[in-house]
């Protein structure tokens, strides 16, 4: 939806016309898949499907907002907030940290839509929560700062949406830039903008399979991971390099064999993300592909996340002669997959793999090229 259709609907619904537009994207992950929660790397990107809010500030401290996608109006008071049910729990949540935090929120009058697909791993709770938070910066007058809203989203999660996600996702929504991918430190939140190499693109390609009971296994692999951490007597995985992994495996064999190949997969992969973000740079986009290859094998074998219709499109992709490399992105279980792709040769890239993966899964794949994109901003 552009922005002038957006206003129309909130002058329609509220009889005036809005302040403000923001707008909050999803993002895909390049590479470090399961590493932020170990205090890892990251390298994801904000697409170029974002959820948008048209809002007016109110003299109260009533938020009324409703969903156009949904076609559902919600209303809260900021001065009463209590847990309930439904897509207005990331809006509250993230009102709820805000005001811990310490910010004076004003009430705002909004509605709301978006275009990044729900389930599928590209992150639209977190383009739900980075643009309540910048309707808010835009309503209350406070300076947007990413780190800071992105960590307030993520608590949002956490304690009151219920899913202990890590911060990657918040952070790909809060600090991206065009046309750069965000290499992300999860411990300190130090991040980097690396652009992307010229004449590949990247293709997000969706199994349209869609996690399951991701909350539990994800959890579940938390805390294998934290397991895999105490035995290696560190604070998070982050602390073990390749080389101490190798040693230290061959010196003793006391570890759980399930904690073992759960920690490999994130040693290995942190090691991938920092050697990716050099390839970046030097354009070496054959061995990027090779990265990406790599990484979703370890996640298949090792860290024991994609299932079958992932892995079929992975191979469909890898079979192409245009693709680089392709690999699961985002928590897996199902969603999308990401492939880096020759840029002449994309259309017939993307045909020939739906074709083969709907052959050989008997499912619809989606495949589209996706554009780095901004993180949260206001757009007018
Ligand atoms: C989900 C979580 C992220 C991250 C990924 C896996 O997207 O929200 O924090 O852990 O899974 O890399």
């Amino acid at each position: 939806m552009d922005v002038q259709t957006l206003k129309q609907f909130f002058s329609t619904h509220f009889n005036a016309e809005p302040a403000f537009v923001v707008r909050a994207p999803g993002r895909v992950n390049l590479i470090g898949e399961h590493t932020d929660y170990n205090d890892g790397f990251v390298l994801p990107m904000a697409i170029d499907r974002a959820v948008w809010i048209a809002l007016s500030p109110r003299a109260d401290s009533k938020i009324r907002i409703r969903s156009l996608d949904l076609e559902v109006d919600s209303a809260f008071d900021l001065n009463s907030l209590t847990k309930g049910e439904g897509w207005v729990e990331y809006i509250k949540g993230v009102a709820y940290q805000l005001q811990n935090a310490g910010y004076e929120l004003n009430g705002f009058d909004a509605v709301m839509t978006g275009d990044v697909p729900r389930g599928a791993g590209l992150s639209s709770s977190a383009a739900v929560e980075l643009a309540t938070a910048r309707a808010f910066a835009a309503a209350s007058g406070f300076a947007w700062n990413a780190s800071k809203m992105a960590k307030i989203a993520q608590m949002a999660e956490n304690s009151w949406v219920g899913v202990n996600c890590g911060i990657m996702d918040q952070m790909a929504s809060a600090a991206s830039r065009k046309g750069n991918a965000l290499f992300l430190d999860c411990r300190s939140l130090e991040y980097q903008h690396v652009p992307l190499p010229k004449g590949v693109v990247i293709v997000i390609l969706d199994t349209s399979t869609r996690r399951g009971l991701v909350d539990s296994a994800y959890n579940e692999r938390r805390n294998q991971c934290e397991e895999a951490a105490r035995w290696f007597g560190v604070k998070a995985l982050r602390d073990v390099s390749v080389d101490e992994f190798e040693r230290k495996i061959k010196a003793e064999i006391t570890i759980d064999q399930i904690a073992l190949k759960r920690a490999r997969h994130v040693i290995t992969e942190n090691a991938r993300v920092l050697e990716a973000v050099n390839i970046m740079r030097s354009g070496d986009v054959k061995r990027l592909g090779e990265i990406f290859n790599a990484s979703h094998d370890s996640l298949r074998d090792d860290f024991e996340v994609t299932n079958e219709a992932l892995n079929i499109m992975v191979e469909s992709a890898r079979e192409q002669k245009s693709c680089y490399g392709a690999r699961m992105t985002g928590a897996g279980f199902g969603g999308c997959a990401v492939a880096l792709v020759r840029e002449e040769n994309v259309q017939e890239f993307e045909n020939a793999v739906s074709a083969v993966y709907r052959q050989r899964s008997g499912l619809e794949a989606n495949a589209y090229i996706c554009k780095a994109s901004e993180g949260a901003s206001l757009v007018e």
